[in-house]
Protein backbone atom coordinates (compact mmCIF):
# COMPACT_ATOMS: atom_id res chain seq x y z
CA UNK A 1 0.00 0.00 0.00
CA UNK A 2 1.66 3.59 -1.09
CA UNK A 3 1.95 5.65 2.29
CA UNK A 4 2.63 9.34 2.82
CA UNK A 5 6.34 10.93 3.66
CA UNK A 6 5.22 12.30 6.44
CA UNK A 7 3.97 11.47 9.83
CA UNK A 8 2.08 15.19 10.02
CA UNK A 9 0.89 17.88 7.81
CA UNK A 10 2.97 20.88 8.82
CA UNK A 11 2.62 22.27 5.52
CA UNK A 12 2.99 21.61 1.77
CA UNK A 13 6.74 22.97 1.53
CA UNK A 14 7.69 19.62 3.26
CA UNK A 15 5.67 17.09 1.39
CA UNK A 16 6.22 15.35 -1.93
CA UNK A 17 4.55 16.08 -5.24
CA UNK A 18 3.57 11.87 -4.66
CA UNK A 19 1.87 12.44 -1.46
CA UNK A 20 -0.41 15.25 -2.80
CA UNK A 21 -1.06 12.64 -5.91
CA UNK A 22 -1.96 9.98 -3.65
CA UNK A 23 -4.30 12.37 -1.06
CA UNK A 24 -6.02 13.50 -4.42
CA UNK A 25 -6.56 9.98 -5.31
CA UNK A 26 -7.76 9.17 -1.77
CA UNK A 27 -10.15 12.13 -1.76
CA UNK A 28 -11.65 10.53 -5.02
CA UNK A 29 -12.73 7.53 -3.04
CA UNK A 30 -13.91 9.55 -0.59
CA UNK A 31 -15.57 12.22 -2.64
CA UNK A 32 -17.96 9.15 -3.75
CA UNK A 33 -18.50 8.04 -0.38
CA UNK A 34 -19.81 11.02 0.14
CA UNK A 35 -22.04 11.31 -2.42
CA UNK A 36 -23.69 7.82 -0.88
CA UNK A 37 -26.72 7.72 0.88
CA UNK A 38 -24.89 6.47 4.01
CA UNK A 39 -21.69 8.88 3.84
CA UNK A 40 -20.29 7.35 6.58
CA UNK A 41 -17.17 4.19 6.57
CA UNK A 42 -15.41 2.85 9.75
CA UNK A 43 -11.92 3.68 8.72
CA UNK A 44 -10.81 5.51 11.82
CA UNK A 45 -13.16 3.63 14.54
CA UNK A 46 -10.86 3.65 17.82
CA UNK A 47 -8.94 6.77 16.88
CA UNK A 48 -9.65 10.27 18.83
CA UNK A 49 -8.73 13.41 17.23
CA UNK A 50 -8.98 16.72 18.79
CA UNK A 51 -9.66 19.97 17.20
CA UNK A 52 -7.43 22.62 18.52
CA UNK A 53 -8.36 26.15 17.42
CA UNK A 54 -7.01 29.03 18.88
CA UNK A 55 -8.04 31.16 16.29
CA UNK A 56 -11.51 31.76 14.56
CA UNK A 57 -12.37 29.45 11.82
CA UNK A 58 -16.02 28.68 10.47
CA UNK A 59 -15.76 26.41 7.39
CA UNK A 60 -11.87 24.75 8.23
CA UNK A 61 -13.64 23.43 11.97
CA UNK A 62 -16.58 22.20 10.70
CA UNK A 63 -15.20 20.76 7.72
CA UNK A 64 -12.62 18.79 9.67
CA UNK A 65 -14.96 17.58 12.67
CA UNK A 66 -17.31 16.20 9.52
CA UNK A 67 -13.97 14.83 7.60
CA UNK A 68 -13.46 13.13 11.32
CA UNK A 69 -17.04 11.83 12.01
CA UNK A 70 -17.65 11.04 8.53
CA UNK A 71 -14.43 8.38 8.94
CA UNK A 72 -15.94 7.18 12.64
CA UNK A 73 -13.30 8.67 14.53
CA UNK A 74 -14.03 10.27 18.15
CA UNK A 75 -13.96 14.08 18.24
CA UNK A 76 -13.15 16.19 21.02
CA UNK A 77 -13.48 19.98 20.18
CA UNK A 78 -11.25 23.07 21.96
CA UNK A 79 -11.50 26.58 21.08
CA UNK A 80 -9.16 28.44 22.88
CA UNK A 81 -11.98 32.02 23.49
CA UNK A 82 -13.27 29.89 26.06
CA UNK A 83 -10.60 28.04 27.42
CA UNK A 84 -8.09 28.25 30.37
CA UNK A 85 -4.81 29.72 28.28
CA UNK A 86 -6.89 32.38 29.07
CA UNK A 87 -5.58 31.78 32.83
CA UNK A 88 -2.06 32.14 31.35
CA UNK A 89 -1.47 28.07 30.15
CA UNK A 90 1.26 27.55 28.16
CA UNK A 91 0.65 25.65 24.41
CA UNK A 92 2.05 22.47 25.22
CA UNK A 93 0.77 22.26 28.78
CA UNK A 94 -2.32 22.57 27.47
CA UNK A 95 -1.82 19.98 24.47
CA UNK A 96 -0.11 17.57 26.74
CA UNK A 97 -3.46 17.79 28.99
CA UNK A 98 -5.39 16.75 26.12
CA UNK A 99 -3.01 13.98 25.29
CA UNK A 100 -3.36 12.57 28.73
CA UNK A 101 -7.14 12.20 27.44
CA UNK A 102 -5.90 9.41 24.95
CA UNK A 103 -5.53 11.79 21.72
CA UNK A 104 -4.48 10.02 18.84
CA UNK A 105 -4.03 12.86 16.39
CA UNK A 106 -4.33 16.77 17.09
CA UNK A 107 -5.54 19.46 13.94
CA UNK A 108 -4.55 22.85 14.68
CA UNK A 109 -5.29 26.23 14.00
CA UNK A 110 -2.86 28.98 15.82
CA UNK A 111 -1.82 32.83 15.38
CA UNK A 112 1.82 32.17 15.74
CA UNK A 113 3.70 31.05 12.88
CA UNK A 114 5.43 27.53 13.57
CA UNK A 115 3.16 26.72 16.81
CA UNK A 116 2.16 23.19 15.17
CA UNK A 117 5.60 22.61 13.96
CA UNK A 118 7.02 23.46 17.82
CA UNK A 119 4.66 20.82 19.07
CA UNK A 120 5.31 18.23 16.43
CA UNK A 121 8.85 18.07 18.14
CA UNK A 122 7.52 17.60 21.70
CA UNK A 123 4.34 15.20 21.54
CA UNK A 124 3.39 11.79 19.66
CA UNK A 125 0.50 12.47 18.57
CA UNK A 126 -0.20 12.98 14.69
CA UNK A 127 -0.66 16.96 13.84
CA UNK A 128 -2.40 18.12 10.99
CA UNK A 129 -1.75 22.57 10.40
CA UNK A 130 -5.41 23.59 9.81
CA UNK A 131 -3.37 27.50 9.55
CA UNK A 132 -0.25 28.86 11.58
CA UNK A 133 -0.66 32.59 11.38
CA UNK A 134 0.53 33.95 8.14
CA UNK A 135 2.27 30.65 7.61
CA UNK A 136 1.07 27.98 5.62
CA UNK A 137 -2.67 26.38 5.47
CA UNK A 138 -1.83 23.03 3.64
CA UNK A 139 -5.20 21.64 3.78
CA UNK A 140 -6.41 24.48 2.00
CA UNK A 141 -4.26 24.19 -0.67
CA UNK A 142 -5.23 20.43 -1.16
CA UNK A 143 -8.77 21.33 -1.32
CA UNK A 144 -7.68 24.31 -3.43
CA UNK A 145 -6.10 22.11 -6.11
CA UNK A 146 -8.46 19.15 -5.97
CA UNK A 147 -11.31 21.52 -7.07
CA UNK A 148 -9.06 23.14 -10.01
CA UNK A 149 -8.51 19.06 -11.00
CA UNK A 150 -11.93 18.48 -10.46
CA UNK A 151 -12.74 21.36 -12.72
CA UNK A 152 -9.97 21.27 -15.35
CA UNK A 153 -8.86 17.84 -15.65
CA UNK A 154 -5.35 18.52 -14.23
CA UNK A 155 -3.37 21.10 -12.13
CA UNK A 156 -0.34 20.42 -14.03
CA UNK A 157 0.24 23.63 -17.09
CA UNK A 158 -2.60 25.85 -15.71
CA UNK A 159 -1.88 29.27 -15.30
CA UNK A 160 -3.49 30.19 -11.54
CA UNK A 161 -2.70 33.65 -10.53
CA UNK A 162 -3.56 34.45 -6.65
CA UNK A 163 -4.81 38.06 -5.85
CA UNK A 164 -5.10 40.22 -2.70
CA UNK A 165 -3.58 40.15 0.40
CA UNK A 166 -0.37 37.86 -0.48
CA UNK A 167 1.70 39.19 2.26
CA UNK A 168 -0.31 37.85 5.00
CA UNK A 169 -1.64 35.29 3.59
CA UNK A 170 -1.14 31.74 4.82
CA UNK A 171 -3.43 30.66 1.90
CA UNK A 172 -1.14 32.15 -0.62
CA UNK A 173 2.07 30.24 0.32
CA UNK A 174 0.40 27.40 0.81
CA UNK A 175 -1.55 27.24 -2.86
CA UNK A 176 2.25 28.72 -4.30
CA UNK A 177 3.83 25.68 -3.31
CA UNK A 178 0.90 23.29 -3.82
CA UNK A 179 0.38 24.90 -7.59
CA UNK A 180 4.40 24.45 -8.15
CA UNK A 181 4.90 21.13 -7.00
CA UNK A 182 1.73 19.84 -9.67
CA UNK A 183 3.37 22.23 -12.70
CA UNK A 184 1.63 25.21 -12.27
CA UNK A 185 2.58 28.86 -13.22
CA UNK A 186 1.52 30.84 -10.37
CA UNK A 187 1.84 34.93 -10.82
CA UNK A 188 0.32 37.05 -7.73
CA UNK A 189 -1.36 39.75 -8.33
CA UNK A 190 -2.60 42.80 -5.26
CA UNK A 191 -0.97 46.66 -4.48
CA UNK A 192 2.56 46.32 -4.36
CA UNK A 193 2.19 47.16 -0.86
CA UNK A 194 0.44 43.52 -0.62
CA UNK A 195 3.23 41.94 -1.46
CA UNK A 196 5.94 40.22 -0.26
CA UNK A 197 9.58 41.55 -1.11
CA UNK A 198 11.11 38.55 -1.85
CA UNK A 199 8.09 36.74 -3.17
CA UNK A 200 10.07 36.59 -6.97
CA UNK A 201 12.39 34.32 -5.12
CA UNK A 202 9.77 31.77 -4.39
CA UNK A 203 9.59 31.62 -8.63
CA UNK A 204 6.04 33.56 -9.15
CA UNK A 205 5.32 36.13 -11.92
CA UNK A 206 4.24 39.26 -10.35
CA UNK A 207 1.51 41.64 -11.63
CA UNK A 208 -0.21 44.71 -10.07
CA UNK A 209 -2.63 45.20 -12.63
CA UNK A 210 -5.97 42.79 -11.77
CA UNK A 211 -7.29 43.07 -15.35
CA UNK A 212 -3.67 41.78 -16.99
CA UNK A 213 -3.82 39.49 -14.40
CA UNK A 214 -7.14 38.09 -15.20
CA UNK A 215 -6.29 37.97 -18.90
CA UNK A 216 -3.45 36.02 -18.57
CA UNK A 217 -4.93 33.44 -16.14
CA UNK A 218 -6.84 30.13 -16.24
CA UNK A 219 -7.88 29.99 -12.77
CA UNK A 220 -8.12 33.43 -10.17
CA UNK A 221 -7.68 32.06 -6.40
CA UNK A 222 -9.36 35.48 -4.61
CA UNK A 223 -8.17 36.16 -1.31
CA UNK A 224 -9.48 38.51 1.89
CA UNK A 225 -7.96 41.49 3.06
CA UNK A 226 -6.69 40.22 6.69
CA UNK A 227 -7.44 43.34 7.98
CA UNK A 228 -7.24 41.68 11.75
CA UNK A 229 -3.41 41.02 10.67
CA UNK A 230 -2.43 44.38 9.85
CA UNK A 231 -0.72 46.69 11.99
CA UNK A 232 -0.40 49.48 9.77
CA UNK A 233 -2.42 51.02 6.46
CA UNK A 234 -0.99 49.22 3.28
CA UNK A 235 -3.33 50.83 0.96
CA UNK A 236 -5.83 54.22 1.68
CA UNK A 237 -9.22 52.75 1.98
CA UNK A 238 -11.38 49.69 1.27
CA UNK A 239 -13.13 51.76 -0.90
CA UNK A 240 -9.92 52.26 -2.82
CA UNK A 241 -8.83 48.46 -2.90
CA UNK A 242 -12.18 48.06 -4.61
CA UNK A 243 -11.76 50.53 -7.08
CA UNK A 244 -8.26 49.20 -8.15
CA UNK A 245 -8.70 44.99 -7.22
CA UNK A 246 -12.21 44.26 -6.91
CA UNK A 247 -13.57 41.89 -9.37
CA UNK A 248 -17.06 42.34 -10.66
CA UNK A 249 -19.10 39.86 -13.16
CA UNK A 250 -18.69 42.61 -15.73
CA UNK A 251 -15.08 42.54 -15.20
CA UNK A 252 -15.04 38.56 -16.05
CA UNK A 253 -17.66 38.81 -19.08
CA UNK A 254 -15.59 41.35 -20.91
CA UNK A 255 -12.48 38.59 -20.89
CA UNK A 256 -13.85 36.91 -23.57
CA UNK A 257 -12.58 33.41 -22.24
CA UNK A 258 -13.89 31.19 -18.98
CA UNK A 259 -11.81 31.54 -16.13
CA UNK A 260 -12.42 29.50 -13.07
CA UNK A 261 -12.86 31.86 -9.96
CA UNK A 262 -12.05 30.77 -6.13
CA UNK A 263 -12.21 32.11 -2.95
CA UNK A 264 -11.22 30.24 0.57
CA UNK A 265 -13.94 32.46 2.37
CA UNK A 266 -15.03 33.82 4.08
CA UNK A 267 -15.72 36.20 1.15
CA UNK A 268 -16.41 40.06 1.94
CA UNK A 269 -18.41 40.51 -0.46
CA UNK A 270 -18.45 44.27 -2.50
CA UNK A 271 -14.33 44.26 -1.17
CA UNK A 272 -12.90 41.53 -3.36
CA UNK A 273 -15.51 40.33 -4.61
CA UNK A 274 -18.65 41.76 -6.04
CA UNK A 275 -21.88 39.33 -5.35
CA UNK A 276 -22.69 39.17 -8.96
CA UNK A 277 -18.81 37.48 -9.54
CA UNK A 278 -18.80 35.09 -6.90
CA UNK A 279 -22.09 33.74 -7.61
CA UNK A 280 -21.32 33.60 -11.15
CA UNK A 281 -21.19 30.51 -13.81
CA UNK A 282 -17.41 31.02 -13.49
CA UNK A 283 -17.59 30.24 -9.38
CA UNK A 284 -16.17 27.23 -8.01
CA UNK A 285 -16.23 28.77 -4.32
CA UNK A 286 -19.04 25.88 -2.88
CA UNK A 287 -17.94 23.27 -4.35
CA UNK A 288 -14.18 24.14 -3.16
CA UNK A 289 -16.07 24.12 0.78
CA UNK A 290 -17.28 20.61 -0.63
CA UNK A 291 -14.10 19.30 -1.67
CA UNK A 292 -12.92 20.21 1.82
CA UNK A 293 -14.53 17.66 3.82
CA UNK A 294 -13.36 14.47 1.12
CA UNK A 295 -9.53 15.73 1.08
CA UNK A 296 -9.50 16.49 4.77
CA UNK A 297 -10.77 12.92 5.02
CA UNK A 298 -7.77 11.42 3.23
CA UNK A 299 -5.62 13.94 4.98
CA UNK A 300 -6.27 11.67 8.42
CA UNK A 301 -6.82 8.58 6.70
CA UNK A 302 -3.46 8.13 5.58
CA UNK A 303 -1.55 10.23 8.17
CA UNK A 304 -3.72 7.62 10.47
CA UNK A 305 -1.36 4.94 8.82
CA UNK A 306 1.59 6.19 9.42
CA UNK A 307 0.61 5.70 13.55
C1 LIG B 1 -8.67 31.31 5.34
C2 LIG B 1 -7.86 31.25 6.60
O1 LIG B 1 -8.37 31.17 7.71
O2 LIG B 1 -6.65 31.27 6.43
N1 LIG B 1 -9.95 30.80 5.44
C3 LIG B 1 -10.15 29.45 5.48
O3 LIG B 1 -9.45 28.70 6.11
N2 LIG B 1 -11.17 28.98 4.73
C4 LIG B 1 -8.62 32.62 4.67
C5 LIG B 1 -9.11 33.83 5.38
O4 LIG B 1 -9.34 33.86 6.58
O5 LIG B 1 -9.24 34.83 4.68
Amino acid sequence: MQELSVRHLLGIKDITPQDIQLIFETADNFKDVLNRPIKKVPSLRDITIANVFFENSTRTRLSFELAEKRLSADVINFSSSSSSVKKGETLLDTVNNILAMKVDMIVMRHSSPGAPHFLSKHIPANIVNAGDGTHEHPTQALLDSFSIRERLGEVAGKKVVIIGDILHSRVALSNIFALQKQGAEVMVCGPITLLPKYIKELGVKVETNVRKALEWCDVANVLRIQLERQQMKYFPSLREYTLYYGIDKKMLDSLNKEIVLMHPGPINRGVELSSDAADSHHSIILSQVENGVAVRMAVLYLLAQKG
